[in-house]
């Protein structure tokens, strides 16, 4: 079969599956497993498709068709310009989350703070960490994960990315983690951090039974957030407040009908200059505050 041939046979598959961007998803698979972009099929169309490249395409957009999400068939997805590696048991990493990166390193850039100390919770695939550590070279980055599924691929993104990110494995919730902050110089007290940073799971019980095929695919531990999808905040921003400065930041990823109840529970904590902040879609998307202690 010809490649042109081929692109027509997969794009009309995955449309009669109900894949909803079947031609960039089409592309994204010409791209990866036969290499051919769009010029490629513009001016070798008429190149013929050894039968195994097209087996292996085929194989590829029969799992898209099943509802497989195209970032777990390609191994891989964008972040902030680089590369991050995913696959079943990682979530995969979206832009809405850009915004809260983007919102840390203007934090830090209107400070003369050049290094910064700060925590991931609930780190993932790594994206928001190894952003942070490459994005801000001084600051000292920690990832806190929970999931053994996901950890393989917070190390290979940590090392791919060549990001100086220390990793802690074990429950946000649990207050026993923040015995690594403990201060070696004051008996029993903690090391202060700059700043927090969290895209918790969030989602509501309800949410979570009105899936899409394709989230269906993504952990349940990634996205549970609970009965009204608040729970990870209400825990962290208590919890994790014992390790930061004066000052410090707190920066949650937030569902967008989340913002109130998210400001609401950071006020009842007692931060201070807390902010709601919007997506490109108009959406409420990361709540900031800072914590003051008097
Ligand atoms: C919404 S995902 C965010 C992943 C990544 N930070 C991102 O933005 O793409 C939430 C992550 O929290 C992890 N997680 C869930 N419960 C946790 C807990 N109690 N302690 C630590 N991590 C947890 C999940 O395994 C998942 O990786």
């Amino acid at each position: 079969m010809i490649l042109k041939e081929l692109y027509e046979l997969t794009e009309n598959m995955l449309a009669a599956a109900g894949v909803e961007d079947h031609r960039f998803d089409t592309d994204c698979l010409f791209e990866d497993i036969l290499d051919a972009d769009k010029v490629t099929l513009l001016l070798h169309g008429d190149r013929e498709v050894s039968e195994p490249d097209a087996d292996r395409l085929m194989s590829a957009a029969e799992k898209r068709c099943s509802g497989i999400p195209l970032q777990y068939i390609l191994g891989k997805w964008e972040f902030f310009g680089r590369t991050f590696f995913v696959g079943s048991g990682v979530l995969i990493p979206r832009p809405d989350t850009e915004i809260l990166v983007e919102k840390v390193i203007e934090h830090f850039a209107g400070q003369n703070n050049r290094s910064p100390e700060i925590c991931d919770l609930c780190s993932g695939s790594g994206c928001i960490a190894v952003t942070l550590k490459k994005e801000l070279p001084g600051a000292a980055v920690h990832a806190v994960e929970l999931s053994s599924d996901a950890m393989p691929y917070l190390m290979k993104n940590i090392r791919h990315n060549e990001a100086d990110v220390k990793i802690i494995k074990g429950d946000v919730t649990d207050g026993r983690l923040l015995e690594n902050f403990l201060d070696p110089d004051d008996f029993g007290e903690y090391r202060r951090i700059d700043a927090v940073v969290s895209n918790p799971p969030y989602l509501t019980d309800k949410e979570m039974n009105e899936l899409s095929r394709e989230v269906k695919y993504e952990p349940e531990l990634a996205l549970r957030g609970g009965m009204d999808g608040l729970k990870f905040y209400r825990i962290i921003s208590v919890l994790w407040k014992e390790i930061l400065k004066d000052g410090g930041l707190i920066a949650f990823e937030i569902g967008f009908e989340q913002g109130e109840a998210v400001k609401d529970i950071l006020q009842k904590s007692g931060y201070k200059n807390i902010a709601v902040h919007k997506d490109l879609a108009g959406h409420d998307r990361v709540v900031t505050g800072q914590a003051y202690f008097s």
